[in-house]
């Protein structure tokens, strides 16, 4: 153990405990200031080594924002800052006749909460089911408006309609979609680039693609429908279903052990779907490895980016495919370098002409796909590999602080001083935390 390591896990916890807001914690002061969806799961994460009450209001706090059918939105407004665009003006979540009273964006973020509700329950101590109990209806309510509103084919494999859906905001993936749209040029009050360099950010074209789609969809009142039938994003994304089906595992786990036989069985004829046609339709075999499907223009986005190698967190490649796809991309190089040059893991393909270090999802290393690999690569046994990783991240983490994102280049981090975005970000104190521990999920 790294003699600072208790040091750290000190400053972690006070990271924390700085952007707890008393009921929910924001992931960054100024540039993050309400709940974001994604983000308090991995907190509630983070929390649960240290105050377990914490963490259940933390997914009490996301419960309260999520709409009568299901829906769980991204960003919850709970409290009022003007350092955020766009606030809860523009995401105007009151058009949808399912929204609550609590102001909300209208859109929703990767699916986590299941997975987040084991992991709490395998880390108390006294492995009480009582609040499982509470909010395993409410969590499976969610899958069940992914499962009857997101998946037009009934194939198992849900869309995501909005960038900001899937997480990786600005992935050179949609670039694809922002060629061939139109957007009005807004003038935009952006504040996150008053916080952090612009140069870390998307770019303010970018920017105008993501508020055209609000306006579409106010236009639409969020219907669901209309989404599916309209709307110029619609993707089938590897995170984003990884995430959802990582949690139908967790909420079959849990369901059994609370006896809820109709909800299990259900999770598990949407699981065993979802499971085949992930490795049927988003394995592409030339690149060994898993892509996007664009549905509003039936074709395959055949990418490779972090989000690729998510699907070994929720068992979905077997366990041949998994070993070709680490083989290629960790052991020989495209992802590391060619002599090791690169931390893992960059979060788009560093062999790409689009591949930026500096930028947000074009490139950096992202704490939380790091957790998610690294957990995903002992699930099929690959210590060496997911202990390199453990390493790298705890590298960083260590030596620059709780940023959001890092510089994946080895020889540049020798001269930087920091990391990326915003500092004293929440899910990588969290996360730190969790990844010392070795929490089992
Ligand atoms: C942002 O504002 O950058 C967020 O990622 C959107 O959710």
């Amino acid at each position: 153990m790294d003699q600072n390591q208790p040091t750290k896990i000190a400053q972690a916890k006070a990271v924390l405990e700085k952007n707890w807001q008393g009921g929910f914690t924001i992931p960054c002061e100024g540039l993050y200031p309400f709940q974001w969806n994604w983000d308090s799961g991995f907190i509630a994460i983070g929390w649960a080594h240290i105050d377990m009450e914490r963490a259940k209001q933390e997914i009490r706090s996301l419960l309260m924002g999520q709409w009568k059918n299901g829906f769980i939105p991204h960003i919850l407004f709970h409290n009022e800052s003007d350092t955020y665009f766009p606030g809860p003006d523009v995401h105007a979540s009151h058009l949808s006749p399912h929204a609550v009273s609590l102001p909300t964006s209208g859109i929703t973020q990767p699916p986590v909460l299941g997975f987040v509700l084991e992991a709490c329950y395998n880390i108390s101590e006294d492995q009480e089911l009582g609040f499982v109990s509470e909010v395993f209806d409410s969590v499976y309510n969610n899958h069940h408006y992914f499962y009857t509103n997101r998946d037009p084919k009934g194939e198992g494999l849900v869309y995501i309609c909005h960038n900001w859906e899937a997480g990786t905001d600005n992935t050179p993936v949609w670039d694809e979609i922002w060629k061939n749209l139109d957007s009005p040029e807004y003038e935009l009050n952006r504040r996150d680039t008053q916080h952090v360099d612009a140069s870390n950010r998307p770019s303010n074209r970018e920017y105008q693609h993501y508020i055209h789609l609000i306006e579409l969809f106010k236009e639409w009142k969020y219907n669901d429908a209309l989404i599916a039938e309209q709307c110029p994003f619609l993707i089938q994304d590897p995170l984003f279903n990884t995430m959802l089906i990582k949690s139908n595992e967790s909420l079959i786990n849990l369901g059994n052990l609370l006896g809820k036989k109709k909800q299990v069985e259900q999770l598990e004829k949407w699981q065993m779907l979802a499971k085949e046609s992930f490795n049927q339709k988003l394995f592409n075999e030339e690149l060994g490895t898993y892509v996007y499907y664009d549905l509003r223009n039936e074709r395959h986005l055949n990418y490779v980016s972090s989000s690729s190698f998510a699907p070994l967190f929720a068992g979905i490649p077997t366990l041949e495919m998994a070993k070709k796809m680490v083989d290629w991309y960790f052991e020989k190089g495209t992802f590391s370098g060619n002599k090791d040059e690169l931390l893992l893991c960059a979060s788009f393909d560093p062999k790409s002409s689009h591949f930026d270090p500096k930028r947000y999802w074009r490139g950096p290393v992202w704490i939380n796909l790091n957790w998610i690999i690294y957990r995903g690569l002992l699930r099929y046994g690959m210590e060496e590999l997911a202990e390199t990783i453990k390493k790298d991240t705890l590298h960083v983490l260590e030596k620059f602080g709780f940023y959001e994102y890092f510089d994946p280049r080895k020889e540049v981090l020798k001269t930087l001083e920091k990391g990326y975005g915003g500092n004293n970000f929440s899910w990588s104190a969290a996360l730190y935390i969790d990844i010392l521990k070795n929490t089992t999920i």
